[in-house]
């Protein structure tokens, strides 16, 4: 019987491996060059950390299963709980604000579908302990500069930010009951991907809003940000808000973002804690998922632990954005291919073959050669299938002279090198 694998998850061949790794590299890159500590935690978790704190539509998803301990535990469906389980045991004595990223693997029982599966690895970049805007601007620039790291720039991508805070201070002035804002974000949260009597019907029958509430909830969708001071800034909660924003975006440009963030009021983010500012990047075009969501979340440490910190962060998947890198032609096609392929005349230089191969191994390069002795013909063809860049020749006479003949492949010249200076 020939086994396949599971609906959802991927088998990471050469090529494919060498794709992820590319990505994970310039995420990692990019945090550190951010001054971000790498941390990681278990993938199996406590049900428990899940249900209420990261709402329904993860817990329906979830990989969850009693241990043979009795313990009901999950698969981790995301970091962020995790992270704030880990920094509410030791963050009393970090240094603030706590800079971590981390690279995880994550699984989601979901619908697989173009750009969702049921595994994903997820760049998390957090910082904890921050309540001013200015973490997550930071917070903001690090996404977008990992971006750019895999050549991503504001013709591809757009990062589309709102306020819970805002969008909390509008909808009460649109006369929303409080009880009621967890439906209306909902509604608000699909209304990208819907039509228009679709998000009607959701805010009249799932959100419960009688019929001029709904049309005053959706006339605050067609202003920007200006639009929404002059209309509604008599309101002073709604003032400060747009303020707070307004200060977002200033320093997003001083950081020379401003053609890659746009302010959509719709952008309210499914999971239940956030509390603040809250951002999606999607491809330019619009024919993708989100690629990256965030947010400020500054009630879950303390909901998950004794410790009270504010906290913003965001993770972005290597699906959606594989899918937009290879659209652009942004990923490597293959596995990394040796720098050297070692070729044999004969038997007889095989002792040097290997004397060689560990000496360069040993200097950083990478070296390749056939395990048995083969035809000439023949390693010559395995090198090139295995793409190396230059090939040593070993032949009896040459070794006799101290010299090997040093072939490159890509032009076909050929020079004589000194063994010694191979480090033979
Ligand atoms: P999220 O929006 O659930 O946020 O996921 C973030 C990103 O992970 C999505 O934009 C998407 O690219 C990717 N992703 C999520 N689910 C899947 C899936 N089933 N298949 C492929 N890719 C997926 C969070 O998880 C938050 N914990 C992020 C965060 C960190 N907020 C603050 N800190």
């Amino acid at each position: 019987m020939a086994f396949q694998s599971l609906p959802g998850f991927r088998d990471f061949f050469p090529a494919e491996h060498a794709a992820r790794r590319h990505i994970q590299s310039a995420w990692r890159g990019t945090a550190e060059r951010y001054a971000f500590e790498e941390y990681d935690g278990p993938p199996l978790e406590p049900l428990e950390l899940y249900i209420e704190k990261s709402g329904q539509e993860i817990v329906d998803q979830l990989y969850a299963f009693e241990d043979k301990g009795g313990r009901q535990v999950a698969l981790r469906p995301e970091m962020t709980p995790t992270l704030a389980r880990m920094v509410g045991e030791h963050g009393r004595a970090l240094p603030k604000p706590i800079r971590w990223f981390s690279m995880p693997q994550l699984f989601r029982y979901e619908r697989a579908q173009r750009g969702r599966l049921r595994e994903h690895f997820q760049w998390n970049v957090d910082v904890i302990g921050e309540p001013d805007i200015t973490a997550d601007v930071e917070v903001l620039s690090v996404a977008l500069d990992g971006l750019t790291a895999l050549g991503l720039g504001p013709a591809d991508v757009v990062a589309r930010v709102n306020d819970r805070r805002l969008l909390e201070s509008l909808l009460l002035g649109a006369g929303v009951p409080r009880d009621r804002l967890g439906g209306a974000y909902a509604a608000i949260d699909k209304m990208s991907r819907e039509d228009a009597e679709r998000t009607k019907q959701r805010l009249r029958e799932d959100a419960g809003l009688g019929p001029d509430v709904v049309d005053a909830v959706l006339a605050l969708f067609a202003e920007d940000l200006a639009g929404l001071r002059s209309i509604h800034g008599g309101d002073a909660a709604v003032a400060a808000e747009v303020d707070r924003l307004e200060s977002y975006f200033t320093l997003l440009d001083e950081m020379g973002w401003s053609r890659h963030v746009e302010f959509d009021p719709r952008i309210v983010r499914g999971l239940a804690y956030y509390t603040g500012t809250v951002f999606e990047i999607f491809d330019r075009k619009g024919e993708l998922r989100a690629i990256c969501g965030g947010g400020r979340y500054d009630d879950l440490l303390s909901a998950v632990s004794d410790l009270q910190l504010p906290a913003v962060g965001f993770g972005m998947g290597d699906v959606v954005l594989g899918e937009l890198l290879r659209e652009r032609g942004l990923l490597p096609t293959s596995a990394p291919s040796p720098d050297y392929y070692v070729v044999t005349i004969t038997e007889g230089e095989r002792p040097l073959l290997r004397r060689l191969a560990r000496a360069l191994r040993g200097e950083g390069r990478s070296v390749s050669y056939t395990l048995r002795q083969v035809g000439v013909g023949k390693q010559f063809k395995d090198a090139n299938a295995r793409g190396a860049s230059e090939v040593i020749v070993l032949g009896p006479d040459e070794v006799t002279a101290g010299v090997a003949v040093v072939r490159t492949m890509k032009d076909g010249t050929e020079r004589r090198v000194e063994l010694t200076e191979l480090g033979a």
